[in-house]
């Protein structure tokens, strides 16, 4: 059997309200076991990508969805880390957005 994507995006698009587009018509499509990196230069446009596949930015045109049942996570480039809890445990209280 055809192994199934866990995430997929469908002519997404994205605009900033003032008309910034920062990506038009992105089809992508991840398989559950794929590791990828996410290359640009600064204010390309990487981690508002990011934030609409974590489900934190619900405001774009096209298609963003994971598969039914997936656990998306979100590390921030800046969090804020509990001073109580080690690297890992950070990482893991992040998990869940
Ligand atoms: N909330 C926002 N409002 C307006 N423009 C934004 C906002 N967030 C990011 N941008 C703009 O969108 C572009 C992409 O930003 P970003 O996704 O943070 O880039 P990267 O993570 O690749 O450095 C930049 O030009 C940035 O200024
Ligand atoms: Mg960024």
């Amino acid at each position: 059997m055809a192994q199934q994507f866990i995430f997929q995006m469908q002519g997404l698009t994205k605009a900033f309200p003032g008309g910034k587009k920062v990506f038009e018509n992105i089809w992508l499509s991840f398989y559950s076991d794929a590791k990828i990196g996410v290359v640009g230069v600064n204010g390309s446009g990487k981690s508002t990508l990011l934030k609409i596949m974590a489900g934190l930015d619900k405001e774009f045109s096209g298609e963003a969805k994971a598969a039914e049942g997936t656990k998306m996570g979100y590390l921030e480039q800046e969090p804020h880390l509990d001073p109580a809890l080690n690297v890992d445990d950070n990482v893991i209280a992040w998990e869940e957005v």
